[in-house]
């Protein structure tokens, strides 16, 4: 199983994926149906011409080897999908607006935290989202503790998402006051402004490991994230969000994904892929 260095794709055999989709589901609860196998050929690719190496099955030795877990991480990383965009489901911010943010500004005046977690939070879309919804919406003070987490299992594109800086293109969904009031622009990219960035903090987190957070968070953000995970790592995942949410606290999903059973789960659901802890 060789490949010439700089030649188009690695082939990848079906006993080579199967070692990469392995370690994928072990690692980060990642399932990669075989119809990805094209996919996962091209990412690996390019990778192994950057190592310089050309051979597949040396890669995944490489990999596997107790030594490398730096090599682990970057296969991992390679593996995911980071799609993302401002206001993306946009009936989730709706709902922060007409139904939870009262709530918040309460808490605030009352001196106690609020906290939002983005769990998957990719290039930082989300949790911008909801830090421009909360400058917007909430009367703050130097005194409001209210903080927005966002973390992902991808060190690459955290990096991205701390650096907070788009394309005119991304920043396109993002109604052009607030994006000239919250964000810089330099050249052709928009900056996220010092007072967003002050209400987001990044972190590396697998999902499938320990979590550790304190909590509880009033808000957990998950979306389009759990899509990519088999049916056990996402029924593994129902009762530790529930056990990180606050009494009232609510629950995003992306769009396809679903709390299933959601009988006995101790979430009630509050409308399409919103779902509030029960009591
Ligand atoms: C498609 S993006 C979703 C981004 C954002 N939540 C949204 O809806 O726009 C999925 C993200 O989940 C992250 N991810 C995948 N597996 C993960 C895991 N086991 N733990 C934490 N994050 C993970 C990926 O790195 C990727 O950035």
């Amino acid at each position: 199983m060789t490949q010439v260095a700089g030649a188009e794709s690695a082939t990848l055999s079906d006993q080579a994926f199967q070692r990469i989709a392995k370690i994928a589901i072990s690692d980060a609860g990642l399932l990669i149906p075989p119809s990805k196998k094209a996919l996962v050929q091209s990412r690996l690719s390019r990778r192994m011409r950057a190592l310089g190496l050309v051979s597949v099955d040396a890669y995944i030795d490489k990999v596997e080897s107790a030594k490398d877990v730096a090599e682990r991480r970057e296969l991992i990383s390679i593996l995911t999908t980071n799609v993302s965009s401002f206001y993306r489901e946009d009936h989730h911010f709706e709902h922060l607006r007409s139904h939870v943010f009262k709530r918040f500004e309460q808490k605030l005046l009352a001196h106690e935290r609020v906290r939002i977690w983005s769990a998957g939070c990719s290039s930082g879309q989300e949790p911008y989202t909801i830090a421009m919804e909360i400058i917007k919406n909430l009367s703050l003070s130097a005194r409001s503790d209210i903080l927005v987490l966002g973390t992902d299992i991808d060190p690459a594109i955290l990096e991205r998402a701390r650096k907070g800086v788009y394309s005119e293109a991304e920043t396109s969904s993002i109604n052009s006051d607030d994006r000239d009031r919250l964000f810089v622009r330099q050249g052709a990219s928009f900056h996220a402004c010092e007072k967003l960035r002050s209400l987001v903090r990044f972190r590396e987190l697998n999902l499938h490991s320990t979590w550790p957070m304190a909590g509880p968070f009033d808000a957990i953000f998950c979306r389009n994230v759990l899509i990519y995970f088999d049916d056990a790592h996402q029924k593994a995942l129902w009762p530790r969000f529930r056990s990180k949410l606050t009494p009232d606290g609510f629950l995003y999903l992306g769009h396809s994904e679903r709390i299933h059973p959601l009988e006995k789960s101790g979430f009630i659901s509050q409308g399409a892929t919103i779902y509030q802890k029960a009591q």
